[in-house]
């Protein structure tokens, strides 16, 4: 059995490879780079566990438990929840799994919260043993949003590449006129996009440092999800 790196000065210890098998996946992207498509793949043809961080908050919200409790004024003040409640969050998720493979989603962001949770993850000899890092180029990505509009009452999506409406500018079934999102607009994306990167750059470093950092790029979902799913198969197959 491999004993873990501990410290004694309160640094950060360093991950050692648990024993048993078990994938504990984290899945990083920018905004756009289509993390819940592909984290909704993966769910769908692997035995993960999900853990949303933004599910799991609301749910605990909902059901006003006691971590729920400490985070609804928070969240209801429009304010960020601080990390150790989304570490004691993720926590309560744990505690329920026995020797599950899980991916985990939303949480981390930064290195710091990366490192909180590093130390939470140690102390039940479940360090995180895969990153999942997707990388869309950003003009691709900003295209992309430039391309989509909606039908905002029945909720249609067209992007102009793939399903562009028959007519320009009108919905397919009502006529009436297509509208972009408040937030796909390119100079918002673009802002959220270098807030995204200057906050994730140092988390992405400091997994890689652990030699758990694994990226896939591409253009488009498609392109990406098979060379995830020829990374993760044999990992499961045993
Ligand atoms: C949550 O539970 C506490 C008691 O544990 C209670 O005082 C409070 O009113 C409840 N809040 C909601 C929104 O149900
Ligand atoms: C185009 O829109 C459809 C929904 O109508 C969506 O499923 C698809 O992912 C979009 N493609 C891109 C590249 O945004
Ligand atoms: C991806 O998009 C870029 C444009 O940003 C293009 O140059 C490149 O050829 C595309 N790659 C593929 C495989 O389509």
């Amino acid at each position: 059995m491999r004993r873990f790196t501990t410290s004694v000065d309160g640094s950060i210890p360093t991950p050692a490879k648990s024993d048993d098998s078990c994938l504990r996946l984290l899945i990083v992207g920018a905004p756009g780079a289509g993390k819940g498509t592909q984290s909704a793949r993966i769910r769908s043809e692997f035995p993960v566990y999900p853990i949303s961080s933004g599910d799991v908050l609301r749910r605990h919200i909902a059901k006003n438990t006691t971590i729920g409790q400490r985070a609804a004024p928070i969240v209801a003040r429009g304010e960020m929840v601080p990390d150790n409640i989304m570490v004691d969050l993720i926590d309560t998720e744990l505690d329920q799994l026995d020797h599950e493979h899980w991916l985990l989603d939303g949480f981390p962001r930064s290195a710091t919260q990366a490192q909180l949770l590093s130390k939470s993850l140690e102390a039940r000899r479940q360090p995180i043993n895969t990153v999942i890092n997707l990388v869309v180029p950003e003009d691709v990505i900003l295209q992309r949003i430039e391309d989509r509009w909606v039908h905002v009452p029945s909720g249609r999506v067209y992007n102009l590449s793939y399903n562009p409406p028959k007519t320009p500018g009108l919905d397919d079934e009502t006529g009436e006129p297509l509208t972009k999102r408040a937030d796909d607009n390119p100079e918002v994306f673009k802002a959220r996009l270098q807030k995204y990167h200057e906050l994730t750059n140092p988390l992405l470093e400091y997994y890689d440092k652990l030699g758990i950092l694994i990226s896939f790029k591409g253009n488009t979902s498609d392109e990406i999800y098979p060379q995830i799913r020829d990374y993760l198969t044999p990992k499961f197959a045993h």
